[in-house]
């Protein structure tokens, strides 16, 4: 079964909640984007923000985190979150990053950029629950789906098929009702959406209509 991860980036901020309310019945958890302005050339938001999330609702939280020395805040993402994701081009000692996340009880992602391969996670992917596939340069929601990740999917997913069957391969960027399927059919189970879901009319039908995509 396909899961999407709203990417609250693409919502309104004002209403928060009802944002929330109307992707929840219908999506499988909640996608935080944290941005320094360092990694990526943008900032997001940060934990007054998560922490209001959590006090708000039980759903999985899902944090994406593109900033520099990402081990600095683990222990305090830890508090309000599933599961952390970092970026693979922002950490030295990924074992141990890896290690930790696990240890603060969360689930453990390494996220890789459009030009980093998948051969560089050869050797950290039995010890990962996902891996985030960036299909746009990390920064903006609305980007223009980058064409080569279908193949990247491919890749991993036979990778992972011979170290790390259960892994959870995520994609994230522009993704939409035209290529979901073809990601799903390369081994995608997870979808990262942001414009496609809080821009249009009615989250709650377009999540549906994703879903129903990602399975034909
Ligand atoms: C981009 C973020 C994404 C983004 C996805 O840096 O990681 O999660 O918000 O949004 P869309 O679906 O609008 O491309
Ligand atoms: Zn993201």
């Amino acid at each position: 079964m396909p899961k999407i991860y709203p990417s609250i980036l693409a919502a309104n901020f004002i209403t928060l909640g009802t944002e929330i309310d109307k992707v929840l019945k219908n999506a499988d958890g909640i996608h935080l984007d944290i941005m320094d302005g360092v990694f990526v050339p943008n900032i997001s938001f940060g934990f007054p923000i998560i922490e209001s999330i959590r006090k708000y609702t039980d759903a999985y939280l899902d944090a994406h985190l593109m900033i520099v020395e990402p081990d600095r805040y683990l222990e305090k993402f830890a508090m309000y979150v599933n599961s952390i994701t970092v970026h693979y081009e922002t950490v030295i000692h990924l074992h141990r990053t890896v290690t930790w996340i696990k240890k603060l009880g969360c689930d453990a992602g390494v996220s890789l950029n459009p030009h980093t391969p998948i051969f560089m996670l050869e050797e950290i992917l039995p010890f990962l629950d996902k891996v985030l596939i960036m299909s746009v340069n990390p920064g903006f929601t609305g980007q223009q789906f980058i064409e080569s990740t279908f193949e990247k999917v491919k890749k991993l997913r036979q990778l992972a098929n011979k170290i790390n069957p259960k892994l959870d391969i995520m994609v994230d960027g522009g993704v939409n009702k035209d290529n979901i399927g073809k990601l799903a059919l390369a081994g995608a189970t997870t979808f990262i959406i942001g414009a496609s879901i809080f821009h249009k009319e009615d989250p709650y039908v377009e999540i549906k209509e994703l879903k129903e995509a990602a399975k034909s």
